[in-house]
């Protein structure tokens, strides 16, 4: 299927590694000019040549900063002002009881997964708006449908964003715009590997046990693939999905249990 989006110019905030790249490449291989981030410019190196690799014919520029800053934001706006596609995109905020997190800790998830996607779109909309065309992807997690305890910085401050984008999305669509929320479940990533390395810390067991208790808990039997998270995405963005808007797609393998 021909997603429609060759030449569209598409922002992936925090795509040096993770779901990020995999959506990046999915993206570039649809024919999108791209903009890659992250802080390191090393993993920025890595990605974008892994990118190349996958799509050789694929345009890239890589944009080193911190969304979750002024600075970032206006580093990765500079080099994309005008982006047809943008995928929000920070690290997750810490594990931990939450009877321990700082005042501090509460700013910082909330300035890194909440407020750094809005005023993302905010900056974004108007030429989006002008254009008639726009595909806004959040990627947050599954955690808004599925709290869980030792998640509470990440389910709080995402929770924030899920109700902004479905508060904006009725009057974006009217200009052709459409938002919606990627929630991802245990995708193999370093994102995954440090949290079921915290969790196995926490209940003095091995990286190894936690792996497999969660991969026997998944009914899928297996943990999701970035490419399948990347894919998703760009379905998405696609121009066949101009309809779909102010949804919450989670990507889990079918751990959560409810219907909504
Ligand atoms: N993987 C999962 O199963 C899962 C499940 C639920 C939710 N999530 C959420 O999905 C998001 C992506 O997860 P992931 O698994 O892909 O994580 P990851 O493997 O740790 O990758 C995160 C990527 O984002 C970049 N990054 C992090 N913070 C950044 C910032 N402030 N500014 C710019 N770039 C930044 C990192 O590079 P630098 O460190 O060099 O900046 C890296 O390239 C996270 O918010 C995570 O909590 C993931």
């Amino acid at each position: 299927m021909n997603l429609g989006i060759a030449g569209r110019s598409a922002l992936v905030c925090a795509s040096s590694n993770g779901l990020g790249l995999a959506c990046a490449t999915a993206l570039a291989a649809e024919g999108a000019a791209i903009v890659i981030n992250g802080r390191s410019a090393e993993s920025l190196d890595r990605a974008a040549a892994s990118l190349r690799r996958r799509v050789p014919d694929a345009q890239v520029t890589s944009v080193q900063g911190d969304v979750t800053t002024a600075g970032g934001r206006e580093a990765v706006l500079a080099a994309c002002p005008a982006p047809d596609i943008l995928v929000t995109n920070a690290g997750g905020p810490p594990v931990g009881d939450w009877r321990s997190f700082t005042e501090a800790d509460w700013r910082r998830a909330v300035d890194g997964n909440m407020l750094s996607a809005i005023l993302l779109i905010q900056s974004v909309m108007g030429a989006m708006m002008q254009k008639g065309f726009g595909r806004i992807v959040n990627i947050t997690s599954a955690v808004v449908k599925m709290p869980h305890e030792l998640l509470s910085l990440s389910t709080a401050s995402r929770l924030g964003l899920t109700g902004f984008a479905r508060s904006i999305a009725p009057g974006a669509i009217k200009h052709g715009i459409t938002i919606n929320n990627l929630l991802p479940e245990q995708f193999e990533t370093d994102r995954l590997r440090s949290n079921l390395g915290a969790l196995a810390k926490r209940n003095q067991t091995s990286l190894e046990e936690e792996v497999a208790k969660q991969i026997a808990a998944n009914p899928a039997g297996r943990f999701g693939k970035p490419e399948e998270f990347g894919a998703t995405c760009a379905f998405l963005c696609s121009a066949q999905a101009g309809y779909m808007t102010g949804q919450n797609i989670l990507l889990d393998g079918g751990r959560f249990p409810g219907l909504f």
